[in-house]
Parts: C-alpha cells; structure tokens; sequence
C-alpha cells in the first residue's frame, strides 16, 4: 500500500475544512475522496479494521493452541476495542508515541514489569503514549513450549492479563477525562501506525551521553528528567529508544528512589489497576481470604459482552480486605541463592529501601536532600549478636520458627498503632515445597492464625499464566503486608555472565511496596522479614 506523509493528509481530513470543500466542488471532491481513502495512511484506520484487512493477525495462533496454551482470545478482544484505537477519522492532531523495544523482556515478569511501569511515567512526561509488548516468557512452567520437531514456540500474554492500568491502555485519570491521544497503544497497534520509515530512532548510549548521564552511577530523578525533557522536544509522532534500556535493571536498588517525587504521583501510578481476569480470580477464590462476603470492588456486573470484562479492573485504592495478612514467602530458587546474596552484600531491591536509613545523604542523591518519600519501618536492621552477613541471610530466608515470629510481633505493632485492630487470617504467597509449607501452617495454626496459601487458589488455565499478579493482588489488597526486601539486582558492578544469571531474580515484593504506596495505604503496614 501506498504510503502519504502525514501532513498533506491531514489537511485534508480536518473536518470543518473538508465539509466546505464538498460544498463548493461537490461531486468531484466526493470521487478524489474515494481515491484519497486508499491512500490514507494506517493511523487513521482503526484497530477492528486493521484486523479485518489482515494488517493485524493478533487472534488466531494453531501453534500455540496445539501446545494447549490459553488463548486469552477475550483479553485480545478487550485490548482491540480499546477507544484510542477506534477514533478513526476524529483525530485533529496525530498522537504521539513512545516506543521501547529493547525495554527487558523473557526474564521474570517482575523485573520487566518494574521497568514497564517507569517507562509508561516517561512516555506521559514526553507527552507521548507509551506503546505496550506482550509478555514473551523465556520459560513459564507448567506451559510447555517446545513443538513436535524441537521449535520453541514461547507463551504469549497480552498485557491486559495481568494489569489494566496506564500500562495497558487504560485511563491516566479518576474519571477517564484524560486524553485519548496520550493512552497507551499494543505493539500491535504501533506497527500499524508508525511505519519504519517514519520512526525517529533515538540510540540509547549516544543520548545518556548527550545528556550528560552515567547511566551506571547516576539516580533515576536525574535520567527521568533529562529523558523526558529530550524526548519532549522531538516533534515527530513516532519515537522509538534503541539500543538499550533507560531504566536498566541494575537502577532499581535505591538509585531509582529519587525518581518518586515525580512516579509516586503519577498517573501510572495512580491509576495502577490489576486486570479484570485478576479480580475475577479473588472473587471466585474469596473465601480463601476471608470469611465475610467479596467487598463490592469484585463483584461482577451482568452487562458486558465478555466474561473478561464482566469484572472491574481491580483499582490500588479500593479499600483493604479486613483482617487479612498478606505474606511473600520466597523459598525454591533463594534456597540457593540466599547464601549468595549474603556474602554479597545485598540490599534491598528498588521501591523496598525506602526505609533505608540516611538515604537522602547518599552522594546520588544530587538535588534529593529533602525527598518526598514515605519512610518504610523496616530496613535490613542487623542485631548485635550476629554478623551482617547473617542478618541479611534471615532476611532474605526466614526459617518458618522465625515467619512465625514476624508475624506475631506485626500483627501486635500494628493493633498498637491502630492500623490494624483484628490481623487473624494469613495469605502466605509461596513457591515453597508443599511439605514446608504444610509445616509452617502447623505452626501458624498453633498461634491462632487462620492460615490459606497459593497452593489453595482455583484458577482457569488464563489465571494460571498470571498466576503471580493474582498472589500479588492479594498482596496489595491485605490489610498489612510482610515480603522480602533482600534482592540482587542491587548490584552494579557484575559480570556479564552474572548478569544473565541475575535476571532470574523476581521483584514481586517491590513492586507490591509500590502499588500499595500507589493506592494511598498506610507506609506503616508495609513491612520486611
Ligand atoms: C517446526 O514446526 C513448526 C510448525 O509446523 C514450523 O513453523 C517450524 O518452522 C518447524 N521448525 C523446523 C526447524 O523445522
Ligand atoms: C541540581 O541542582 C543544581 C543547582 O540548582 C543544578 O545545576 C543541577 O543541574 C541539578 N541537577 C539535576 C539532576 O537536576
Ligand atoms: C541473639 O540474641 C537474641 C536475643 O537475645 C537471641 O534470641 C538469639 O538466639 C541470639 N542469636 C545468636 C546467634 O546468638
Ligand atoms: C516438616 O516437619 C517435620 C517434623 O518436624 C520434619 O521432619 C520435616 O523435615 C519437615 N519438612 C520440611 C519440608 O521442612
């Protein structure tokens, strides 16, 4: 097809202009229009149409349903119909786009995720609508994903399975009044309305360079602001960041705190949602988290045209389920590498050191020294009998004596606070061995606790594959939270063969620090082993 740049075109499509024009020419007009819609260039097609003329091939995958993997058909449907891609013909001005495609990608969601989030908060601050992938895993037990002849064929999850957000297109207000030129777009949707041709391709080092930042040294207010400053100037529609990450995985240890000022408000932030398929997971399994009724927020509503969206978006700021103590307990892979992250020197990852004492002190902190963060309780404290490398070995991999323990002592900190008057029912999010898990619920049992873990979730083969962002909306949802500050991707100065090895670590205990800080909960009921 025929490509026409942009400007003569939308000249020609301003409506006020264009209904005169018929006037006056009349019939003619109405033959060169007819012409002129072959040549109209694909943004201003919508994304229904775009799959009708098979520009769009987003549906239909025999590989994977061979696989037997979901096919998230309804999720697909949900992102198709999103409004910034149906208003064909009623842009006045093109929208702008801000695209990532050497943003992380295969390793663990929540690293991903971490970066994704801060992105989106970039895209907003260019003025651009951030342009979202699906989440391509590299493995994803218990999915198989290897074809007959030995082809991997990787699972595919469209983004709006696990969040429905700013990130996902959703809106970046209270009321949806937001622009629907500034919402984010599917990758999908990006090939469409940018062709290569007209990409302006900013190259990630020549930038950090041009601007004057050490992207190994310098904290993440400072990249934020000079990115979006740059990135504002740029006039063309279609930006895409080559080369690179701006917000590198080795940023999110306390390096990316002084971007909060600015994130912790956001619309990203703000407006933070789990995906309909999450709430309609907690509705369903609600009685493994309580024993009253589902509180409004997760009730189905009975006129919407998929099950999908027969369930609200489960917002950061609903209030929390009464009662409920919500617990990370990482055991499998940090069996192994606890010990490492302890004679490391680990700190703890990203949003999770926001209890860091002294922190505003610390020499990154060039323009920081009175932040506007909230301060966490807990920061890797260190009892005087024990050496630091053992303290960080307990927080890291609690015993189950000791969870018992913790959450004694939370659930009596935070009656005395008066945050929390009535802690009685435990979710423990685990990827422990069953027979653990069995042991520390005896425990728990013991002191009075009723006690309900991962393994008792019922979930469809779709809320299977976001199984994590499920155990994480319970997380964000309890009253209190305990999770595990102890992470490696702290780290700066690694080698490439430890890099590939890090990228395994999950953020999962960060990145609900911040969404329940999103949501307006309480600082103080956020709190570490
Ligand atoms: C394996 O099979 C798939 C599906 O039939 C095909 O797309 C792929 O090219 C094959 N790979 C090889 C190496 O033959
Ligand atoms: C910090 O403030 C100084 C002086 O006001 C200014 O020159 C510098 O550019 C600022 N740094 C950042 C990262 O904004
Ligand atoms: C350190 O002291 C605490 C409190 O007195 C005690 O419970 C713990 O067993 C001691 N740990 C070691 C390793 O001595
Ligand atoms: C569970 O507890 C029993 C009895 O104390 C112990 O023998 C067993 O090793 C424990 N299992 C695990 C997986 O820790």
């Amino acid at each position: 097809m025929p490509t026409v740049s942009f400007p003569q075109l939308s000249q020609k499509w301003n409506r006020p202009r264009f209904q005169s024009q018929v006037i006056r020419i009349g019939l003619c007009v109405a033959l060169v229009l007819g012409g002129i819609w072959f040549l109209l260039p694909r943004w201003r097609v919508g994304y229904s149409e775009a799959i009708q003329r098979g520009d769009i091939h987003i549906l239909e995958d025999p590989l994977a349903d061979g696989l037997g993997h979901p096919s998230f058909r309804e999720v697909k449907l949900y992102e198709g119909s999103l409004p910034q891609h149906h208003s064909s013909g009623k842009w006045s001005v093109r929208p702008r786009y801000l695209f990532f495609p050497w943003a992380s990608w295969g390793s663990g969601w929540n690293n991903i995720f971490q970066e994704q989030l801060m992105n989106t908060h970039l895209a907003y601050l260019s003025q651009r609508a951030y342009v979202f992938p699906q989440y391509i895993p590299r493995d994803h037990p218990p999915f198989p994903d290897t074809l007959e002849n030995g082809t991997r064929h990787m699972l595919h999850i469209p983004m709006n399975a696990f969040v429905s957000g700013p990130t996902s297109g959703g809106p970046l207000s209270a009321d949806s009044s937001d622009s629907l030129a500034g919402r984010a777009v599917p990758e999908e949707w990006w090939n469409i309305a940018c062709p290569r041709e007209q990409v302006v391709v900013v190259d990630l080092h020549q930038t950090m360079s041009e601007l004057g930042i050490d992207s190994s040294k310098d904290d993440g207010g400072k990249i934020l602001e000079r990115w979006a400053a740059k990135l504002s100037e740029i006039s063309a529609p279609c930006v895409s960041i080559e080369g690179g990450s701006v917000f590198d995985y080795i940023l999110f240890g306390y390096r990316i705190l002084s971007a909060w000022p600015s994130y912790g408000n956001s619309p990203t932030l703000k407006y933070f949602t789990w995906s309909p398929l999450v709430t309609a997971a907690l509705f369903r399994n609600f009685h493994v988290l309580s024993s009253s009724p589902p509180p409004e927020y997760l009730l189905p509503k009975d006129t919407a045209p998929y099950r999908f969206t027969s369930f609200n978006p489960l917002r950061a700021s609903e209030p929390p389920i009464s009662g409920l103590l919500g617990i990370h307990v990482r055991r499998g892979d940090y069996e192994y590498h606890c010990p490492f992250l302890a004679d490391i020197g680990a700190e703890y990852n990203a949003w999770s050191s926001f209890g860091t004492p002294g922190i505003s002190q610390r020499p990154e902190f060039e323009n920081f020294s009175r932040p506007a963060w909230p301060a966490l309780l807990d920061y890797l404290d260190v009892p005087e009998n024990i050496s630091g490398r053992d303290a960080r070995f307990n927080h890291c991999l609690p015993t189950a004596e000791a969870v018992v323990a913790r959450v004694g002592r939370v659930r009596e900190e935070a009656k005395a606070a008066g945050i929390a008057s009535d802690l009685r029912r435990i979710y423990v999010a685990t990827n422990a061995e069953q027979g653990w898990i069995e042991n520390l619920t005896t425990l728990l049992k013991a002191e009075g606790w009723e006690v309900s873990t991962s393994f008792e979730m019922d979930l469809t083969l779709e809320e299977r594959a976001v199984g994590q962002a499920v155990d994480m909306g319970i997380l964000t949802a309890a009253e209190v939270f305990i999770g595990v500050g102890v992470s490696v991707t702290f780290l700066d100065d690694i080698s490439v063969l430890n890099v590939v090895w890090m990228r395994q670590f999950s953020s999962l205990t960060s990145n609900v620090v911040q969404i329940r800080l999103a949501g307006g909960k309480d600082p103080r009921t956020i709190r570490f082993w």
